[in-house]
């Protein structure tokens, strides 16, 4: 259960820590290392929009935003749950969605997805719900300036694409076994959802003013780790109060 910190002016204060940035710079690994180490909860936002994406697709394999309507948002209900210090989309069973929402068709489209505003609506709201019961670590393109703009803590996530294209084959062929994709497919699919993500209407994929930016370029997990809370220590100490580091 979370412990609200309260501000000097007595508003409790979220304990969100928001972090965004492109595909493949890291962001994911660090929201898991940071809440593990503060003792938080990690949301990976993506899945989310890769679910609906997943579904769609069921629905209209060719084009899945014609399944967009709005009897499918109506009746759209992603079943969420915790496991261990992870809260997110799990299938009937209750089992994380894994493999299935990170196929290259799911990579193909759910950037399309992603632009309407009313898809952004409801993970939006289901984000917001869970902040409400849980400390969370979450990660996406919008959490520090459109989900979470209070949030007390923000990271913008850099790195060069290049080296963001060999660390999402390297995830790749350790899921899969075997890359189906070549460095270039994967560089392409990268570069496009960007594009598409940092063009869109709503809620495009920006640098909060307020964030700490950190390129990954050319630190390990270790280093972007301790950045990360070399930089909480600083701006946030409560949400490492009681904690050794
Ligand atoms: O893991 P990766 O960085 O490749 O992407 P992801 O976090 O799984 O997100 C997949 C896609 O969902 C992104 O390319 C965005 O189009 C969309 N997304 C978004 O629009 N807003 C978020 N907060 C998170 C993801």
């Amino acid at each position: 259960m979370r412990s609200a910190h309260q501000s000097p002016s007595e508003t409790p204060i979220i304990p969100v820590i928001a972090i965004d940035g492109p595909a493949g710079a890291g962001k994911s690994t660090l929201a898991r290392d940071l809440a593990e180490r503060l003792g938080m909860y990690h949301v990976d936002s993506g899945a989310f929009y890769r679910t609906i994406t997943a579904w769609a697709l069921k629905a209209h394999p060719q084009n899945p935003e014609k399944a967009i309507t709005p009897a499918f948002l109506e009746q759209l209900d992603i079943p969420v749950a915790p496991y261990g210090r992870r809260i997110g989309p799990v299938n009937r069973q209750g089992q994380p969605l894994g493999t299935e929402i990170r196929t290259p068709e799911v990579n193909r489209w759910v950037s399309e997805i992603s632009r309407h505003p009313r898809v952004r609506e409801y993970v939006n709201a289901r984000l917001r719900a869970l902040a409400v019961r849980w400390p969370l670590v979450i990660d996406g393109r919008d959490i520090g300036t459109a989900v979470f703009p209070d949030a007390p803590v923000k990271f913008f996530i850099t790195c060069d694409p290049h080296v963001r294209a060999q660390r999402r084959l390297a995830e790749m062929r350790q899921a899969a076994g075997a890359a189906p994709l070549d460095e270039k497919a994967v560089l392409e699919n990268i570069l496009k959802r960007d594009r598409i993500d940092s063009q869109r209407a709503t809620a495009p994929l920006k640098q909060a003013p307020d964030a700490f930016v950190i390129d990954t370029t050319h630190l390990d997990r270790t280093a972007q780790l301790e950045k990360a809370v070399e930089y909480i220590r600083q701006k946030a100490p409560f949400l490492l109060a009681g904690r050794s580091r």
